[in-house]
């Protein structure tokens, strides 16, 4: 374990709202509890998940919680795939549930009872194993013993400059910049969950037609349901999609000489920006990239799937591969191409 907590370490503390992936050799010894049935889904899973939390931190207080799906082609020989979702603060159930995992919601207008689940064919643990973090502390399931005050953050100015721009820009959609702006009820403030179940329900009820609009909020009346953390062995009652709250310091600056290290290593590396994500925009990342001043080996092309264009990918030297395709939360829009694109990769294929 001690391996995956320094990569966790080196990537965590660093994104805003980037989905990451680390891919580890599959020799992860996870302890915890195997979940047979979920609720919302019909019948026994038909594949292998566990749940558990890992403490780690001094004295362990902080205590970690994950979701771990066994490859349902060859778990022996398949990549173990670790999914942190950003944020910092957002839910690993975003990754589980909204297009790379074995799961997914049935879209359907929220009608009070427990959201239902199928499975997702597009599902990236058709390929491999992966374990769905909550990280850091506060995130998902995750959470601290103790309370660790750590006061953030410098950058306040450019913080108010950031959010004047962001007025200009209200209207927009930074997820999907084509698509129609809708409220994020993740990012209501946590009093609003002190009475549980109920209160989250009537905060709910004002987002029922946006919710049949994207199908995407069923997460949140799935993961507050007694009955789901129960099966889930969970041991924290709230739950928020991207918790705002987090006491969190960015002191690990930009994440651009990680890169470089391990790149220059011999790791390989596939990066994935959307074309219509103004959050993370993909012009950023090509700037980035460009920066290392790795040369060219694959110049632009359109990356196909299925007769059509999914995207675009230019390779570099060091292993590097950058693909575009869709918007913020690609696998989700587009499971599909994602999983087809992952697939490639980790095969050693071009995309
Ligand atoms: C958000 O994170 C803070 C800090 O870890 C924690 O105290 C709080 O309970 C978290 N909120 C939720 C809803 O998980
Ligand atoms: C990169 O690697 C060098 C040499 O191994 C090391 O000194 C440096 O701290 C590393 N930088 C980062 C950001 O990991």
């Amino acid at each position: 374990m001690d391996k995956v907590r320094g990569l966790f370490n080196s990537f965590c503390g660093n994104l805003f709202l980037l989905l990451v992936l680390v891919l580890v050799r599959p020799n992860l010894a996870v302890a915890g509890s195997v979940v047979k049935f979920l609720p919302g889904f019909e019948g026994p899973l038909p594949f292998e998940l566990e749940t558990g939390y890992i403490g780690v931190g001094e004295s362990e207080d902080v205590q970690f919680f994950y979701y771990f799906v066994k490859s349902e082609s060859n778990p022996q020989t398949d990549p173990l795939l670790i999914w942190l979702t950003g944020g910092p603060g957002c839910s690993s159930i975003r990754g589980l549930a909204s297009g790379i995992g074995p799961v997914k919601f049935q879209r359907v207008l929220y009608d009070g009872t427990l959201p239902k689940l199928m499975t997702n064919p597009y599902s990236w643990t058709k390929v491999a194993s992966m374990i769905f973090l909550d990280s850091p502390a506060g995130t998902g399931f995750s959470y601290a013993r103790t309370a660790k005050a750590s006061q953030s953050t410098d950058l306040q100015a450019s913080e108010h400059n950031y959010e004047f721009l962001r007025k200009l820009i209200d209207n927009i959609n930074p997820e999907h910049v084509l698509k129609p702006t809708c409220p994020d009820v993740s990012r209501k403030p946590n009093n609003l969950f002190s009475g549980r179940r109920s209160t989250v329900e009537t905060f709910y009820k004002k987002f029922e037609e946006l919710d049949a609009a994207t199908g995407e909020k069923l997460i949140d009346y799935w993961a507050n349901d007694m009955s789901v953390q129960e099966a889930l062995h969970v041991g924290k009652a709230l739950w928020v999609g991207c918790n705002h709250s987090l006491p969190y310091t960015r002191d690990a600056g930009s994440v651009v000489p990680y890169h470089a290290n391990l790149s220059t290593k011999g790791y390989r590396s596939l990066i994935y920006s959307g074309d219509y994500d103004m959050i993370s925009p993909y012009l950023g990342t090509e700037e980035w990239i460009r920066s290392l001043n790795y040369p060219i080996i694959d110049d632009w092309r359109q990356w196909i799937h299925q007769g059509q264009v999914a995207g675009y990918t230019r390779t570099y030297a060091n292993k590097m591969t950058f693909a575009t395709g869709a918007g913020h939360v690609a696998p989700y829009e587009k499971p599909a191409e994602c999983r087809s694109m992952f697939g490639r990769w980790i095969s050693y294929q071009p995309l």
